[in-house]
């Protein structure tokens, strides 16, 4: 029992205030830890100190309560009730943070907990800094009913207006639950904890009373099932450490704000053609049909070969991440030749399409890497959107005003050419190798329409066919799809050696550093969703 400060003495009142911060946070913070590393978690108040630099986190709203007085809530009022929150830094630059407290009834979000949120969400949209929500929660709580749904309703307003303001991450700790799942979704970048983590709307439990399925948690909404299926979340995190690793790097590629630099790291770039850039030059392999792996050709591309990559799990046919050239952070997107040979699928489309607009909000130049064969193709394709949902990444390079530069590596067909960052999409400086093939469709498909009657005649004559069709494709692809063409018609601005990108892209993005271009006023697009 701590003694009673006489509140009538300045002294007093500064015990009186001690006390008050050992109830309030100390002790609730031992509370908490016996619960949450009982079921190897870490505390909210652990979490968010992982997070920050050492020393920089300065609590918000410790002494709020709740007033909540059904099901006998009056006898429990912990200070701070379910969620902490506050500010801190990241790399010296100012972050806001909330860590949803477990141990506090269940971090669910009732009144008191919602407002804490709003709050440290409003301060960051007027301060203009990122904000990094760290979930562990069983959704709304029970107990207030409307009045907690009417708190996530303010707090999806909110993410909605941060959207394209401050970056916004989600850290998934622990269960996320119901309607809650959507602040997340609504957020810029989804980490999950591999196996202490869930999203989903509807549980097991009333999955198996509606439609009869049989579904565990994890395989219902699991970090896995996130990352490689659904494509909502970002990054699969091995524990909570690596989340937060995660969280503070991604940080480092980001502005502030929309309206506030990039950040720009010291870097002596070299001008020079390196070793490592001669190797690109024996990267693509002679036969058009053989893979490779387009991490190589980034890793050789961005400053030392740091690329931090987004969602690699989910539609590894396209990759997409953060490198930086000279220190300056760019946003890559490139087709992977070693997944599905590069094609472009429904879920590639959307992978690539929110990055894009992502980059565009935030001012982050992008480059894009193409080897392309084109679209995949299906029923399974068609029927399930590959028109509207396809025409996202269309959309999404066509409104983009940030710097782009786009290099053609190997193949570059059809619509997925023009897709892909092309001249007529807007791009700023396309770039190709001599390895490019740029054409409406491959060599193969072509002859099969072009030469339909010259293929009957050697079957007439007998000819030996497959020869023949060798021989038409490869002309073709040689007069056709050749990049000399493009390059003719200034479709290409130039043609480079392998050896050449990295310097080449990095003096276009360089030219590009003053680019201004705007879009006609409205209020805003009508992007196909
Ligand atoms: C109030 C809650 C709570 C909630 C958990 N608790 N969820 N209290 N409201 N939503 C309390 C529990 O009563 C318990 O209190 C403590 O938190 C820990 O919960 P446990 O169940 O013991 O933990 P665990 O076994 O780990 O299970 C976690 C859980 C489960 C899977 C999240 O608690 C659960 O299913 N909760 C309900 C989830 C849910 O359906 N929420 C509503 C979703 S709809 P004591 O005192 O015993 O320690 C929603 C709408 C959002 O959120 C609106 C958006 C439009």
């Amino acid at each position: 029992m701590t003694d009673q400060p006489d509140l009538s003495t300045t002294a007093g009142k500064i015990a009186d205030l001690r006390n008050r911060y050992q109830e309030a946070v100390l002790d609730a913070e031992t509370t908490a830890r016996d619960k949450q590393h009982a079921k190897g978690k870490l505390t909210a108040r652990e979490r968010i100190e992982l997070l920050v630099d050492p020393g920089s986190f300065v609590e918000f709203d410790e002494y709020v309560r709740h007033r909540t007085t059904a099901f006998g809530m009056e006898r429990s009022r912990p200070y701070g009730d379910s969620v902490v929150t506050g500010t801190g830094t990241i790399h010296g630059r100012t972050v806001a943070v909330y860590a949803q407290d477990f141990s506090t009834f269940g971090g669910s979000l009732g009144e008191v907990a919602g407002d804490k949120i709003i709050k440290v969400m409003e301060f960051a949209l007027r301060g203009g800094m990122p904000i990094i929500g760290m979930l562990d929660s069983g959704g709304a709580r029970i107990q207030e009913g409307v009045v907690a749904l009417g708190k996530y309703g303010e707090i999806f307003r909110l993410n909605t207006a941060a959207s394209g303001v401050i970056p916004q991450i989600s850290i998934i700790m622990g269960p996320a639950a119901g309607g809650a799942v959507y602040s997340p979704a609504l957020t810029d970048f989804v980490i999950m904890v591999d196996k202490t983590s869930q999203m989903f709307v509807t549980g097991p439990d009333v999955i198996k009373t509606v439609t009869g399925e049989d579904v565990g948690m994890e395989e219902l909404g699991g970090a896995h099932t996130h990352n490689t299926r659904s494509g909502v979340a970002h990054y699969l995190a091995e524990d909570e450490d690596d989340a937060l690793d995660y969280a503070r790097t991604l940080i480092g590629f980001l502005p502030d704000n929309n309206m506030a630099e990039l950040p720009r790291y010291e870097n002596e770039f070299e001008w020079e053609t390196t070793d490592a850039d001669r190797g690109l030059n024996t990267l693509i392999p002679d036969s058009a049909n053989q893979p490779y792996d387009m991490h190589q050709v980034i890793s050789r591309l961005v400053d030392a070969g740091d690329f931090l990559e987004v969602q690699p799990l989910f539609a590894p046919n396209i990759l997409i991440g953060f490198g930086r050239m000279e220190g300056r952070t760019i946003g890559i997107i490139a087709n992977q030749p070693s997944q599905m040979a590069g094609t472009l699928n429904i879920e590639a489309g959307e992978k690539a399409s929110r990055f894009v607009r992502f980059c565009d909000a935030f001012s982050i130049p992008i480059v894009t890497l193409v080897d392309v064969p084109g679209y995949l193709p299906g029923t399974d394709q068609e029927w399930t959107g590959v028109i509207r949902r396809g025409a996202k990444l269309l959309y999404a390079y066509a409104e983009a005003t940030v710097p782009l530069v786009t290099v053609i590596l190997r193949k570059a067909y059809g619509g997925a050419y023009i897709v892909m960052g092309s001249k007529q999409l807007g791009a700023d400086v396309n770039l190709a190798w001599p390895t490019a093939e740029i054409a409406v469709m491959g060599g193969q498909g072509a002859v099969n329409i072009l030469y339909r009657g010259e293929i009957k005649r050697a079957e007439a004559a007998g000819e030996d066919v497959a020869a023949v069709r060798t021989r038409l494709a490869t002309e073709y692809t040689y007069n056709v799809a050749s990049p000399f063409l493009a390059a003719e018609r200034g479709e290409l601005d130039g043609i480079i050696e392998p050896a050449q990108t990295r310097v080449s892209v990095a003096k276009a993005l360089r030219s590009l550093r003053g680019k201004r271009a705007s879009l006609p006023p409205k209020k805003h697009g009508n992007i196909p969703l």
